[in-house]
């Protein structure tokens, strides 16, 4: 669905380490506590926040493999690990065992194979720990080496990871939150949607929209093949389309989960506001998360133009989404498929979790399916 987080060197970090760890605490025979699910997940996250910083090529948005499959699996295998409490030498085989493993080519996002890869990378990097748990070995040197983790990037430049002992350890997360998602799209998306939203509101300033109005619409943004589609004709390619973001935002005064449904790409109106796109490139636009924007100019048929420009959007790192947003977020997927007691439950077992003697009353939460569920 394209609504997970996301950081900066890009990835989506919770998406590949969160369901190893929820598969493994529940079959466990003594569930971990609380602060240990919490270790093991933050570990997980830490390893590929490591990892993203050993290349400059990673800091932009990726040109060549989706980040989930290279990080993600070695996240998943970190944490697997961490939560199995391997040996430090057992780590390190699993996370040589897990970069067998990674790599899914970047040409198959905006399809349905998009979220298979971090489904894989999840499963791969659990089916490491567990593989070394059983006496596997591969090359425990894997991330010093140009052939070795090096293969997927290319400027890899690794640094000995400061000595925990002598204080100099701190952690990646902490320099850099991850951004939540407002929209289920790809995350360049909720700049120039903010930023279409804001040149509307300009137009309503002054007069009604009118979509038939328009004569044209200039949308500046960073340079990346993959999320420039003129045309959506699936849900998939329409959460990696910038021109269809900004269009639908523009048309209907917001993006939501339905924006992206058959009935909303394949509407007479939205494929005429489509046709009036002209995208353009500008230099100072790169494709980094910190660094991009969005900006939308609207040209009404009488030569009145509506300019806006996004520099950081609602849910980027820079301007988190309030606690109740994000909550509210979560309660409306999860609503889906729990009752409310499961969904008001796992709410409160994760604000509280450092605090949980064990995490079975989590599991016993999210058994609690809604019979409704569509
Ligand atoms: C899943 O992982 C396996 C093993 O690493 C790999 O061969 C396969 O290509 C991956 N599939 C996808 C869809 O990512
Ligand atoms: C946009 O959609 C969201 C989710 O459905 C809703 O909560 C919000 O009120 C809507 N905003 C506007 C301006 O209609
Ligand atoms: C798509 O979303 C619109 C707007 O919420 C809704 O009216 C329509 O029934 C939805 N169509 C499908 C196929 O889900
Ligand atoms: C909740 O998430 C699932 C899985 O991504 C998705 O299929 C479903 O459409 C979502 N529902 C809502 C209401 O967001």
């Amino acid at each position: 669905m394209d609504f997970d987080d996301t950081w900066h060197p890009a990835t989506h970090p919770s998406g590949a380490v969160l369901p190893s760890l929820l598969a493994l605490a529940e079959a466990l025979p003594r569930k971990p506590s609380g602060l240990e699910l919490l270790l093991a997940f933050n570990v997980g996250i830490e390893v590929q926040g490591r990892l993203l910083r050993f290349s400059r090529e990673a800091h932009n948005i990726p040109e060549r493999f989706h980040p989930p499959s290279v990080v993600g699996v070695m996240g998943s295998a970190a944490a697997s690990a961490k939560l199995l409490s391997l040996s430090a030498l057992q780590c390190s085989h699993a996370l040589a065992v897990a970069a067998s493993s990674a790599g899914a080519p970047l040409a198959n996002t905006a399809t349905q194979t998009k979220p298979l890869h971090i489904g894989n990378a999840t499963r791969r990097g659990l089916e490491a720990a567990q593989l070394v748990q059983l006496g596997l070995k591969g090359n425990p040197a894997i991330l010093d080496m140009d052939y070795g983790f090096g293969i997927y990037y290319k400027d890899y430049n690794p640094s000995a990871m400061p000595d925990c002992a002598d204080g100099g350890f701190d952690w990646a997360l902490e320099k850099q939150d991850v951004a939540f998602k407002r929209i289920p799209a790809h995350l360049g998306m909720h700049w120039v949607a903010d930023a279409a939203l804001a040149a509307r509101a300009k137009i309503e300033a002054v007069r009604s929209f009118e979509s038939s109005e328009i004569r044209k619409i200039t949308l500046r943004v960073p340079p990346s093949k993959y999320i420039n589609c003129p045309l959506p004709t699936s849900q998939h390619q329409a959460r990696h389309s910038f021109q269809f973001n900004a269009c639908s935002a523009l048309l209907d005064n917001n993006l939501t989960v339905d924006s992206f449904n058959n009935t909303q790409i394949n509407r007479k109106d939205l494929k005429e506001l489509l046709s009036k796109v002209k995208m353009e490139t500008p230099e100072d636009n790169k494709p980094n998360f910190e660094k991009m924007y969005g900006a939308v100019e609207l040209e009404t048929n009488d030569g009145q133009r509506y300019a806006a420009r996004c520099n950081t959007f609602y849910g980027h790192w820079r301007k988190p989404l309030r606690q109740e947003d994000l909550i509210q977020k979560f309660k409306s997927n999860a609503s889906t498929v729990l009752t409310s007691e499961g969904v008001d439950g796992i709410v409160d077992v994760i604000e509280n979790i450092e605090n949980e003697k064990d995490c079975a009353s989590l599991f016993s939460y999210l058994k609690m399916e809604n019979q409704q569920k569509v």
